[in-house]
C-alpha cells in the first residue's frame, strides 16, 4: 500500500473517525502517541501492539478499497504516517532520564523536566480542553482518568521519577495520620498505588499551601506517613516555595514534596535557594493588547470596587487587585469547575475570570484584565507555547499549572541526588 498523505491524528480523532466510535472517551490516540514518541527508547515496545491495532483500524476506515494487514499498519506507524512532531516542544534527543507525568494539566512539569534532559514516558490528564493544549506543544495526547486500572495499565515499568500535582482531598481517618488504606477513594491513593507498584527512584509531588494545615494536618500528616513508612521512600520536610524567588512576577505558594527510594540511600535533600533576580510585572506585560476584548467598562470596574469594599476583611472579595507595572502579580487560580475534586485551599474563590487586573494604558480608566499570554508568563511558559483553547479555558489551565522555573530549580536537585547530570 502506498502512503497517500500524511494522516493528522487531530482530525481523525477530533472531527472524523469519532463518529465511528461509541465510546465518548478512549485511549486511542494516546497510545499512537506514546508509541511513537517512545520509538527510540524501549519503552515504546509497551504500546506497539495496541499501536499497530489502531493504526489498522484507522487506515481501514480512511482506505476502505485497500487490503490493511498488521504489516502495512506497523509500516505506516514507521514511516510516519502520524504527523505528531511538528510541535514546539518535542521529546529530547538524548534523554539523562525518564518520568512520568500524572495529573500533567498542560505540562507545566513536562516542560520543566524537558528542559532538564527528561523523557515523559507516560502522561495522565482527563480534562479534554487541557489534553488539546498538550498536545499541540507536546504532540503526545494523554491517557485519561487515572483512578481506572485500564489507564494504570499503559504505564511502564521502567522510569526514573514520578511528578504529580495531584487535587487535594480528605482522607476519613480517625485518629491523627493514617496508613496507605485510608486514603482508598482519593487521588492521594492512586499516586500511591503507582509508587508502589512502579517503584520509581524520586517522586515529585506539588499541591495548594494549604495543604499543610488541611484537615486539621491530618492530610498532610497521612500523606508523609504513607510515603515515608508504607511504601519507604525518605521524605525531607516538605517546602512552601513561591514563584517569585525564582524569576517570575508572581507570588504564589506552593508545596512541593519530595522523596527518594529508600535504597538509594539518600538521607539529606537541599530545596533550591531563591535565585535573587526580581522580576516586575512590567518585564512580562503584553503590549498592544486589544481595546475591546480585555479592558474593562467603567461601570464593570466599579462594581468590582464596590463588592471589594463591602467585603474588605470578611475573607470572601472578588480576590482581584489592580497591580502596578512595577510590582507583580497576586497568584493566578480560576474557581469553578471541578471544584467538588479538586478542593481549592488557599485563595480566594472568584466568581468571575480571571482574578487579577492589571494597569494598562489604552482605556479611560486605564485598567484591564490581563491575558492568557500575561497568565502564560507568569507561571514560566516561553513565548513558543501555544495557546489553542478559548480565553477561558486558557485562564484555568494557566491557573492551574504550576510555576516552571521553580519545579524545575527542584527538579534539578532531586536529579542530582540521583546520579542525573544537567
Ligand atoms: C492542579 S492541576 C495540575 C496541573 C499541572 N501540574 C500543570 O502543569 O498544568 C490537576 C489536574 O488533574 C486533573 N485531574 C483530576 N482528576 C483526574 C483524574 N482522575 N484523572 C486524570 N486527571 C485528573 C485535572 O483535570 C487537572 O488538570
Amino acid at each position: 500500500m502506498k502512503l497517500k498523505e500524511k494522516i493528522s491524528l487531530e482530525k481523525i480523532f477530533e472531527k472524523e473517525y469519532k463518529i465511528k466510535l461509541v465510546e465518548s472517551e478512549n485511549n486511542k490516540e494516546a497510545i499512537i502517541t506514546h508509541f511513537l514518541h517512545n520509538s527510540k527508547n524501549g519503552v515504546s515496545q509497551f504500546f506497539k501492539k495496541d499501536a499497530v491495532k489502531y493504526t489498522k483500524e484507522i487506515l481501514e476506515y480512511k482506505y476502505p478499497e485497500e487490503e490493511i494487514t498488521n504489516i502495512v499498519a506497523e509500516e505506516a506507524l514507521q514511516y510516519g504516517i502520524f504527523d505528531t512532531f511538528n510541535i514546539p516542544f518535542p521529546p529530547v534527543e538524548h534523554p539523562k532520564f525518564k518520568f512520568i507525568d500524572l495529573f500533567a494539566g498542560i505540562g507545566g512539569f513536562r516542560l520543566a523536566m524537558q528542559n532538564l534532559g527528561g523523557k515523559c514516558v507516560f502522561t495522565s490528564e482527563w480534562d479534554k480542553e487541557a489534553k488539546r493544549t498538550y498536545k499541540t506543544n507536546f504532540g503526545e495526547r494523554p491517557f485519561g482518568d487515572i483512578t481506572k486500572e485500564e489507564t494504570k495499565s499503559f504505564i511502564p515499568d521502567e522510569f526514573d521519577l514520578l511528578c504529580a500535582g495531584f487535587p487535594c482531598q480528605a482522607f476519613s481517618i480517625a485518629g491523627k495520620r493514617g496508613g496507605f488504606e485510608d486514603t482508598r477513594g482519593t487521588l492521594f491513593f492512586d499516586v500511591a498505588e503507582i509508587i508502589k507498584r512502579k517503584q520509581p527512584k524520586a517522586i515529585f509531588l506539588e499541591n495548594v499551601k494549604g495543604l499543610r494545615n488541611h484537615n486539621g494536618g491530618k492530610t498532610l500528616a497521612t500523606i508523609l506517613n504513607v510515603l515515608r513508612n508504607d511504601l519507604g521512600y525518605f521524605v525531607p520536610e516538605p517546602q512552601i516555595i513561591n514563584a517569585k524567588d525564582f524569576g517570575v512576577p508572581q507570588n504564589r505558594e506552593r508545596i512541593y514534596i519530595v522523596g527518594f527510594r529508600n535504597d538509594l540511600g539518600i538521607k539529606r535533600f537541599e530545596y533550591p535557594k531563591p535565585i535573587n533576580k526580581k522580576v516586575a510585572f512590567s518585564q512580562i506585560k503584553e503590549e498592544n493588547v486589544p481595546p475591546t476584548k480585555y479592558f474593562l467598562s467603567t461601570q464593570y470596574i466599579q462594581t468590582l470596587i464596590n463588592h471589594k469594599a463591602r467585603h474588605e476583611g470578611k475573607g470572601n472579595g472578588f480576590g482581584y487587585a489592580i497591580i502596578p507595572d512595577s510590582g507583580i502579580s497576586n497568584a493566578i487560580v480560576v474557581g469553578g469547575m471541578g471544584r467538588e475534586r479538586n478542593l481549592v485551599l488557599d485563595h480566594r474563590i472568584t466568581d468571575f475570570t480571571p482574578t487579577t487586573h492589571i494597569k494598562g494604558t489604552v482605556n479611560r480608566e486605564g485598567i484591564r484584565k490581563m491575558t492568557p499570554r500575561e497568565w502564560a508568563r507568569l507561571q514560566g511558559f516561553p513565548d513558543e507555547f501555544l495557546i489553542p483553547v478559548a480565553d477561558a479555558s486558557a485562564y484555568k489551565q494557566f491557573g492551574n499549572s504550576v510555576a516552571v522555573p521553580a519545579i524545575q530549580a527542584t527538579a534539578n536537585e532531586i536529579l542530582k541526588l540521583i546520579g542525573i547530570k544537567k
